[in-house]
């Protein structure tokens, strides 16, 4: 294994990479998590997660670490109680540390507000004495359609105070979105704003409630923040503004402790059929593991670090590591409500000079996007209070994990590649700061307390080289606990592949290096065979991007007559690259050489178009369904999903345009 700093290498793709990044001295000095935990974990793991749960204020001490004798629905900490809000609160105050700054939130027109741990602590009482004079009770189920406001936070730290099950939907999904879900989990209340900003101009948002709950039996109240004052409209019995009902409530509140497994919340994600699917977490499994990956992969020091997470709370990233995770820890963190452009391409870096930020986490495809935007953007701003790096969502290409740990980590600080999904409630295959020798692309290790494994078609583990299937082999302490109302789908969406084994199945392809670390292929329908080789699009997409021409790449296998499928390209070249010369054919013949050259020449592209844009889902993850509709020459499918719908229009018309 070579050992050597990335600077001035040739940026190499996943199969060869094989520089490796060690942690300093310094750092492993200070580190939170040690090399033993993995030792103390294995020997003992329900001890292991016993000293985690710990690390809680418990009301009740459970009597069991874990029950799976009903699997594959568990049961941690069994007998427990404790109340979560309470843990994310109140107990940061009642340590003294009221005065601490729980969130620096920064709106997007530039306004902000500082809110310490005693100030959430009031807004949070207010919040839940409001919930329960709207006759809301413990198990009812909130639905929370928000922008990235401090409200979004108080209202799920509320409803978690009241034992009411939250429903978080994303500000960007549309009322049939919002429809369906509160449907399904048949909400009681749902929390919204007049507007929220986009882009530095106000849209609408309760218009979206309205045409939602028109059409949805179980809404009895429509709480509306006021965020950007455009007008809306208003039904007198249903809706309440937020300044007329929370502000006045008293601002103390006494709280009930919940069973360790009192449902949290539902949040839904898309599977592989239209029906998105709710899945269930509950509280103090999920708490325990949230905060340990805060304190262990993130190497949070509550009284020293400014943390930020980039995500919306509308995904399970901004529950875990925005709400629940930071905040069970005492963390101080910044909370920004706009997009990373508004008003300018270098805001992020201004956050993070103006707040002294030192742990950031955010996705590829954002790091992505800085790359293409230019280094001299974050150059101009002073990033040196940065000291821990964090990626999630999708593999990350190596190029992008060294242009991070370079340009935005002054080739200083640690990156973890997290993975873990909604699923999985918190994160479970990660380096650890500190401890970790870090290989850019790979996710490497189950964390301590973790257990994963590759697997074959029958279930049997791999060797090291090997590739097939990431499956959970041990049930965790955040683990979902089913899908609401929808028991047989859980059962055959996770544990069905496997059954006999007992597995969960991640739905992610995967392989071990030499070395035995865990490299994530993408979702195994994205993983193509061609000629019967399998090779995984991100394999393809990070061979293009690791091309000097080009910024972004999508790679879908498409049907192919002889070879089962074909690798079809789309890809976006890097500003300043012409684009009549790029799009030229010795230049794409020069990027399917490049491919061949990195991967093999069973990995060249058949095709490889240049396009303005991908099409992303609101989370950033790249739609290939729609661009396999453009390979196959067929017409192109659903766009609701997308963030932006004319991205179809777009690719189509410029590929017409270019013959
Ligand atoms: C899927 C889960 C986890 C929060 C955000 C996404 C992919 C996630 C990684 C990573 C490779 C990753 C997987 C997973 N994924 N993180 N570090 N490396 N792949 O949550 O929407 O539930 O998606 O995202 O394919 O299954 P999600």
């Amino acid at each position: 294994m070579t050992e050597q700093p990335g600077q001035g290498q040739t940026l190499d793709n996943l199969l060869t990479e094989s520089r490796t990044f060690p942690p300093s001295a310094e750092f492993a000095a200070q580190a939170n998590a040690t090399e033993a935990m993995y030792d103390q974990a294995a020997t003992d793991r329900e001890a292991f997660w016993a000293e985690q749960a710990g690390q809680l204020r418990w009301d009740t001490q459970w009597d069991q670490v874990l029950d799976w004798s009903d699997a594959p629905y568990a049961k941690w900490f069994v007998g427990g109680r404790l109340n979560v809000a309470v843990n994310c609160v109140d107990r940061h105050v009642d340590a003294g540390n009221g005065d601490r700054v729980a969130i620096h939130w920064e709106g997007e027109p530039g306004d902000g507000r500082t809110i310490t741990y005693a100030e959430l602590q009031r807004e949070v009482a207010k919040t839940a004495n409001a919930l329960t004079s709207l006759g809301l009770k413990a198990g009812d189920r909130v639905a929370i359609y928000l922008p990235m406001l401090p409200e979004a936070i108080f209202s799920m730290l509320a409803c978690a105070r009241l034992g009411l099950t939250h429903s978080v939907v994303f500000g960007g999904f549309s009322a049939e979105a919002l429809r369906s879900r509160i449907d399904d989990a048949e909400a009681k209340l749902v929390i919204t704003a007049d507007g929220q900003y986009r882009r530095g101009k106000p849209a609408p948002l309760k218009a979206a409630v309205d045409e939602a709950v028109a059409r949805t039996p179980s809404i009895e109240k429509v709480l509306v923040v006021r965020r950007t004052g455009i007008d809306v409209e208003w039904t007198d019995e249903r809706d309440v503004w937020w300044h007329d009902l929370v502000d006045g409530q008293s601002d103390t509140h006494t709280a009930e402790a919940f069973d360790a497994e009192h449902p949290l919340f539902i949040l839904y994600t898309s599977g592989t059929t239209g029906r998105p699917k709710g899945i269930l977490h509950t509280s103090g499994g999920f708490l325990t593991q949230t905060a340990y990956t805060v304190r262990n992969v993130f190497d949070l020091k509550p009284e020293s670090d400014v943390y930020w997470c980039t995500a919306d709370i509308g995904w399970v990233t901004g529950h875990s590591y925005i709400v629940y995770g930071p905040l069970a820890n005492g963390a101080t963190q910044v909370v920004y409500e706009g997009t990373p452009n508004t008003p300018h391409e270098g805001r992020h870096w201004e956050i993070v000079q103006k707040y002294g930020v030192t742990i950031y986490y955010t996705a590829p495809t954002l790091i992505r996007t800085f790359m293409k935007w230019g280094n001299d953007i974050p150059a101009k701003f002073d990033l040196s209070s940065l000291r821990v790096l964090g990626s999630v969502g999708e593999p990350i290409n190596p190029e992008a994990w060294v242009w991070y740990r370079e340009t935005i980590g002054s080739g200083r600080t640690p990156v973890v590649d997290t993975w873990w999904q909604t699923e999985t409630g918190a994160i479970m295959i990660s380096p650890l700061p500190g401890v970790t020798h870090a290989k850019p692309g790979s996710a490497q290790r189950p964390l301590p307390g973790i257990s994963a494994k590759v697997v074959d078609d029958k279930g049997n583990e791999v060797g090291k080289g090997g590739g097939g299937y990431l499956v959970l082999d041990q049930p965790w302490p955040s683990m979902l606990r089913g899908i609401w109302g929808d028991d047989q789908r859980y059962r055959e969406t996770y544990w069905s592949r496997f059954g006999e084994q007992g597995y969960y199945f991640a739905g992610d392809g995967a392989k071990y290096d030499a070395d035995g670390d865990v490299w994530l292929l993408g979702r195994v329908d994205d993983v193509m065979n061609v000629s019967g080789h399998r090779i995984s699009t991100t394999e393809v997409e990070s061979a293009l991007v690791s091309h000097p021409t080009v910024a972004e790449a999508a790679v879908v296998g498409a049907t192919d007559p002889t070879t089962g499928q074909g690798i079809v390209a789309f890809v976006i070249l890097r500003g300043g690259v012409a684009e009549d010369e790029a799009k030229g054919e010795a230049a794409i013949k020069a990027l399917r050489d490049h491919v061949a050259k990195e991967i093999g020449p069973i990995a060249k592209p058949r095709q490889i178009m240049v396009v303005p844009e991908l099409p992303k889902t609101r989370s950033g993850k790249i739609m290939r369904r729609l661009l396999r509709d453009v390979a196959e020459n067929r017409e192109i499918g659903d766009v609701t999903t997308l963030a932006d719908s004319s991205v179809m229009d777009l690719i189509s018309s410029g590929l017409k345009g270019s013959g």
